[in-house]
């Protein structure tokens, strides 16, 4: 079945509140009426509300980058899912590599994420993807397969129209080094069939799986066209309005 391409924006910790407020404008009149090809982008949370603003009315949704698996209480510095559809979101991305390797997060956290943001009535996109030296082993597909596995645990079958697997070989982020379409492909197919295998063919068919991994537009084109390939995480490229745009043209001609 055809699965409507979804591109988004991760831009990190890597804006001021002028920057984003600028970028989120620039992309409003590149992108603000975009039917093609589904569209988020997800700013530092602290501008959450400016950019919602600004992407008002516009075909551009609004994500987080995290949030926390309680409802509220003394988690310092954390946020509810509740404060994140408060302000707009629609989509958390949840379970980064920069969270799972820098910030420690295990994947009995993440799955209790994305459960959380599934049971606040947001969208999870659930990140995952191998170092560089589990693909030298040939890990690949053992470490992706757990982290689908464990981080969808528990997750309702019908709960699946909501979730979005971002798949991030970490060895492509922000290294300018990207994954083949065959290698990216391939790591797809094999999450295609272990959805079919967890919640049925229907499901697995329905689900979207975004490649992730110095995505800009000059390899976009062959990355989207890979039949498993269903849309886009971007890093540094979804900085730069033109940049992210050109992503989106790519998949919105396909
Ligand atoms: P880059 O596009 O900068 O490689 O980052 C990818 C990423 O981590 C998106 O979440």
């Amino acid at each position: 079945m055809a699965r409507k391409l979804f591109i988004a924006g991760n831009w990190k910790m890597n804006t001021s509140a002028a920057e984003a407020a600028a970028l989120a404008t620039d992309l409003v009149g590149r992108l603000g009426a975009e039917a093609k090809v589904d569209l988020a982008v997800c700013p530092p949370s602290v501008y959450l509300t400016t950019v919602r603003d600004v992407l008002k009315g516009s075909a551009i949704a609004l994500g987080a980058q995290n949030a926390w698996y309680e409802d509220n209480g003394a988690y310092t510095g954390e946020l509810s899912t509740a404060m994140l559809a408060d302000v707009g979101c629609a989509y958390v991305i949840v379970g980064h590599s920069e969270r799972r390797h820098i910030l420690g997060e295990t994947d009995a956290m993440i799955n209790r994420k994305v459960l959380k943001v599934l049971a606040g009535g947001l969208k999870p996109i659930l990140c995952v993807g191998e170092l560089l030296e589990q693909r030298k082993a040939d890990q690949t597909d053992d470490v992706v397969a757990r982290q689908v596995k464990l981080g969808l645990k528990g997750v309702a079958p019908t709960d699946m129209a909501r979730v979005t697997i971002a798949y991030e070989p970490v060895w492509a982020i922000g290294t300018g080094e990207v994954a083949t379409p065959q290698q990216a492909q391939a790591v797809h197919a094999m999450i295609r069939d272990l959805l079919a295998d967890l919640f049925g063919k229907t499901i697995a068919d329905a689900t979207r799986i975004q490649y992730g991994g110095s995505v800009k537009a000059s390899n976009a084109g062959d990355l989207l066209a890979c039949k498993d390939i269903d849309g886009a995480l971007v890093g540094g490229a979804s900085l730069k309005a033109a940049e992210f745009a050109g992503i989106v043209a790519a998949g919105a001609k396909l």
